[in-house]
């Protein structure tokens, strides 16, 4: 079995660090025993040859996790379909392959569009959503529309069109404030936001339509996935990229409630391998999973971790705790691991400086926005 990654979020970045890697060793090692055999069985299920070139369509795929996603499936040789309307995502995210996919500018709101999209593809990975859980506090009504509504027409132009199967992006807010750590599968979810309810609500569907349509879905309840291309410039934005700018801007990083609050933090790139992977593993239909590390940090000591990767001295503003906001999150990644052949192959701590490395590439550098404030 694939245990956790850490455990306390009160635990040095020393010791996290080395309890990642020992975890990370036994699970590789678990894994590559069961990923063999579970890679030909995969194989001989899908009537697979390696190289065989499929038919994707990415939903939200100028998105962050969407590009990301996309990068690899054309790195690997495959035909891509992405749907998108640009409301949050951007173009620029697909640059570098932009001729070798189709880009569709269009809502998921609308079934035609979504139909048109969905030609001839072999697997779905639905990412479009509405993402942040303080806008959805604020506007439920336009978050059910896409997340719930459009999830719906995803759902039923796959059945129609006979996809192999639907891979959703689902989410930890699933689970809410169930004070258990960590959160495994088996729990009852019980969301306090209206955008962890959107999300549960598009995994019921899945499953209801695997029961009434024999449909193949997979959901993936992602925990606080972090990187490259995540847009840090909206009030919603991920705090990760938001944190990381700041420490670039010299400005004051603002941390809603008194920092102690945890996330099970993953990076992206182990998100995109759970992607691909539940596309094509095999005896998983109807499956929801937890994709994270199994570890978690708090906002402090995220903070820590910048000002040594930065080398700068800057302290947290700190301002009251936004509602619909959880407090914990740690995900058991057991079942991942064991069905999927899932392993976090990067740490939070590389992952964080692997981020602040790219804004620091790739982001203006507008002059200091806050006066610093040196701890
Ligand atoms: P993102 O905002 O970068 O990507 C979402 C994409 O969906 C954007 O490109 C946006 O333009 C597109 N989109 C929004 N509404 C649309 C519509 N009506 N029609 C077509 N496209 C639309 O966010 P992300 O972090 O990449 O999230 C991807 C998915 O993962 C979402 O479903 C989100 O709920 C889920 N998720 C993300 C995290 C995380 O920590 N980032 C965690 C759990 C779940
Ligand atoms: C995030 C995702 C959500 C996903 C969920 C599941 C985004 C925008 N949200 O929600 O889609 O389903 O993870 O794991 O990607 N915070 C600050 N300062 C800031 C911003 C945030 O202190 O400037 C705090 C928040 O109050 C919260 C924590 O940081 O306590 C994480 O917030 P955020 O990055 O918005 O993510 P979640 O709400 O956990």
């Amino acid at each position: 079995m694939c245990t956790a990654i850490g455990s306390r979020a009160s635990t040095s970045p020393a010791s996290r660090a080395a309890n990642f890697e020992r975890i990370k060793t036994r699970a590789a090692r678990l894994s590559r025993f069961r990923s063999f055999s579970r890679r030909l069985a995969v194989r001989s299920h899908l009537g697979l040859q390696e190289g065989h070139r499929m038919r994707y369509l990415i939903t939200g795929g100028a998105g962050f996790i969407g590009s990301n996603t996309v990068d690899e499936l054309v790195r690997r040789g495959h035909s891509v379909v992405v749907l998108d309307d640009l409301s949050a995502g951007k173009e620029e995210n697909l640059a570098e392959i932009r001729n070798k996919i189709t880009f569709m500018k269009g809502t998921i709101t609308d079934i035609e569009v979504v139909r048109k999209a969905m030609q001839e593809a072999d697997y779905v990975i639905h990412l479009a959503a509405r993402t942040s859980v303080p806008r959805s506090v604020k506007d439920p009504v336009e978050t059910n529309r896409i997340n719930v509504d459009g999830t719906l027409n995803v759902l039923c132009a796959a059945r129609d069109a006979k996809v192999k199967r639907v891979v959703l992006a689902a989410s930890s807010s699933a689970y809410g404030e169930t004070p258990t750590l960590p959160k495994v599968e088996t729990m009852q979810p019980a969301p306090i936001s209206p955008y962890g309810v959107s999300k549960y609500v598009g995994e019921l569907y899945a499953q209801a339509f695997g029961k009434c349509y024999g449909l193949d879905t997979v959901a993936l309840r992602y925990f606080n996935i972090f990187g490259p291309r995540q847009d840090p410039s909206s009030p919603y934005s991920g705090v990760l990229a938001k944190f990381c700018t700041a420490f670039l801007e010299s400005s004051v990083p603002v941390i809603f409630g008194d920092g102690s609050q945890s996330r099970d933090f993953t990076f992206v790139s182990n998100a995109v391998q759970a992607n691909l992977l539940a596309c094509e593993a095999p005896s998983v239909a109807g499956k929801v999973f937890n994709i994270g590390t199994g570890s978690r940090i708090s906002l402090n000591d995220v903070i820590d971790s910048l000002n040594k990767i930065s080398g700068q001295k800057i302290a947290a503003q700190y301002d009251p705790p936004r509602d619909g906001d959880i407090r914990d999150s740690q995900a058991d990644i057991s079942q991942a691991c064991d069905l999927l052949g899932y392993t976090p192959e990067v740490s939070f701590q590389e992952g964080l400086a692997r981020t602040y490395e790219w804004y620091s590439a790739t982001q203006p550098r507008p002059a200091a926005k806050a006066e610093k404030l040196t701890a």
